[in-house]
């Protein structure tokens, strides 16, 4: 399994990917504003030319006074079949790198689904985000979310 930076003629199939996975779905002129603003921070695993894994992630941009410049994952997932290879960790850490060096992010965040077991172990106990608060029916179906974050600063260069 290949991972690589994402291009625009990946979106389509990162759009694919999401759709299988998640209910949480964006228009392709979103994935468009990511992949052109933020080039490094996408990532694609790929199988046999297929997208079975992407990360669409970007740098935050109403950045609150007094906070510091920060990168956030929008999206993160992996097909059922390609499961528990350490994808996901990967396209994790890949993009985590570059909000590091690239954009000098001094920490990542995301938001997850408290009922969301496999991507909260992946966050805390694999890559060792934590919990900053949790948002009350962050989602559209009414569930909360943890808002979660990992410092970068031991990656900067
Ligand atoms: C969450 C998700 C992205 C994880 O992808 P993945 O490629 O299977 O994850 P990895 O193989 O990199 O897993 C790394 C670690 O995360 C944890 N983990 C991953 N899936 C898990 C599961 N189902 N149950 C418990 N822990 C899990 C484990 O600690 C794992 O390490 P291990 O395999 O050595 O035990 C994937 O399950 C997915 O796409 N889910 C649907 C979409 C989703 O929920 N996205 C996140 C939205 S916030």
């Amino acid at each position: 399994m290949n991972i690589r930076a994402a291009t625009v003629e990946d979106l389509a199939g990162m759009q694919a990917c999401n759709l299988q996975n998640l209910p949480e779905n964006y228009t392709m002129k979103y994935y468009l504003y990511h992949a052109l603003s933020w080039p490094q921070l996408s990532y694609v695993a790929e199988d046999q030319g297929r997208i079975v894994g992407y990360i669409l992630a970007k740098m935050e941009e109403d950045v609150a006074d007094g906070d510091e410049s920060h990168g956030h994952v929008t999206s993160i997932s992996v097909l059922r079949s390609y499961r528990r290879l350490g994808l996901a960790k990967r396209l994790m850490i890949q993009s985590q790198e570059a909000m590091a060096t690239v954009y000098r992010a001094s920490y990542v965040s995301l938001h997850v689904r408290k009922s969301n077991r496999a991507a909260l172990a992946l966050y805390k106990d694999t890559l060792g985000f934590t919990v900053r608060e949790i948002e009350k029916k962050y989602y559209a179906d009414g569930e909360d979310a943890y808002a979660m974050r990992l410092s970068l600063k031991h990656l900067a260069r």
